[in-house]
């Protein structure tokens, strides 16, 4: 059923998100929706007169929600459907205290995300941004017995620090290279763990046995620059660290160092902080890193679905309807 004007709904979403979950938001009828119509983010200003007075919030990880946003917003706002299963940006507590529902998008993108860990793991290991640079720079002389050589998963040890839903689908894509034993730390162990033959170690021991430390972990206050300079140091000169989980996780002053000194192999980050990293960030000038610009879940279909479901938990949370997908606050 149509509402008329004065009923209408308004929602402020804050980027151009695909076009199936604007779909859904135009055929729902009871939206009066207000679009920042750009690829970019909103600027600040922008978020905080955009959201005034709103029933709904569809934003992006790239929009802090927190008090300020929230009291812009007042009274009327019910519900926030982030495009994204992390939900750092999001000011929970105060969300929560102000009775406001949240959306997220868990599950639909764990296997993009999964292949794109994968994917950076291996392009790392086994140097592939430096061969593809060698092949156009005329680096590439002859066939040489020690160039370009790096690590493979066949009987290694790999460490999954968060063995959540991502962390859990990269597992299972990593076992079947002929890895031979699966870490994982976390808050407590998991059954499904066993799948993969997980091995439930502390912390320590990860870093110190693993040959591929993957971090698939949410950010949190206890998980926030976990990865520093006594854990760079546990680790053996001859493992990759992976991070495809947020960038705060890592202390990128001691990644640098660790990387630089040769205490470490290499690292692949689907994740930095900034994003973007600038240009000139000294993580950026060596040959053993490999930056990629935040397309975990970058697939057409999952970015697609992610839309979708964006959409469809916001409208349940305009009419105070079961979500799809509804984060526990
Ligand atoms: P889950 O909630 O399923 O997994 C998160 C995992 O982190 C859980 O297993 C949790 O363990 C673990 N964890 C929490 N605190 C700690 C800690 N102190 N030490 C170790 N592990 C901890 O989420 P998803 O797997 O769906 O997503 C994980 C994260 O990946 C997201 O929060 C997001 O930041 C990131 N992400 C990045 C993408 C990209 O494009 N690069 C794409 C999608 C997600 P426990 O179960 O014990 O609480
Ligand atoms: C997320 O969903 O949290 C990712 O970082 C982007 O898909």
């Amino acid at each position: 059923c149509r509402m008329s004007a004065q009923q209408m709904l308004k929602v402020f979403v804050t980027r151009r998100i695909p076009q199936e979950g604007m779909k859904i938001l135009q055929k729902a009828g009871m939206c009066n929706l207000s679009v920042w119509d750009s690829d970019e983010p909103v600027p600040r200003a922008e978020l905080l007169k955009g959201v005034a007075g709103a029933h709904g919030l569809l934003c992006l990880l790239s929009d802090k929600v927190d008090a300020e946003v929230l009291d812009a917003a007042g009274p009327n706002l019910k519900v926030i459907s982030t495009l994204s299963v992390g939900f750092d940006h999001l000011a929970i507590d105060e969300i929560k205290k102000r009775g406001i529902r949240v959306g997220y998008t868990p599950d639909v993108l764990t296997d993009a995300t999964a292949e794109l860990t994968v994917a950076l793991l291996l392009a790392t290991a086994r140097r592939l941004p430096e061969g593809v640079e060698e092949v156009k720079n005329g680096g590439w002389s002859t066939w040489k017995p020690l160039w370009l050589c790096g690590y493979g998963l066949s009987g290694s040890t790999v460490g999954v620090i968060g063995l959540g839903r991502i962390g859990l689908a990269i597992a299972r894509r990593l076992k079947p290279f002929g890895v031979k034993r699966l870490l994982y730390t976390g808050r407590q162990p998991k059954p499904q763990a066993q799948e993969v033959d997980g091995e439930y170690v502390p912390l320590d021991t990860l870093v110190r046995e693993s040959d591929f430390v993957v971090v698939s972990c949410s950010l949190t206050p206890d998980t926030q620059g976990l990865c520093d300079k006594t854990f760079f140091s546990k680790m053996k000169k001859t493992s990759i660290f992976i991070n495809t989980s947020r960038g705060a996780v890592v202390n990128q002053e001691d990644l640098f160092e660790a990387l630089s000194s040769g205490q470490i192999a290499a690292a692949g980050l689907d994740v930095t902080t900034p994003e973007p990293l600038p240009t000139n960030h000294p993580l950026l000038t060596l040959n053993n890193c490999v930056v990629l610009p935040h397309i975990g879940s970058a697939t057409y279909s999952t970015r697609g679905v992610m839309s979708e479901l964006t959409a469809n938990n916001l409208l349940a949370g305009l009419t105070g309807s079961e979500m799809p997908s509804e984060l526990k606050l």
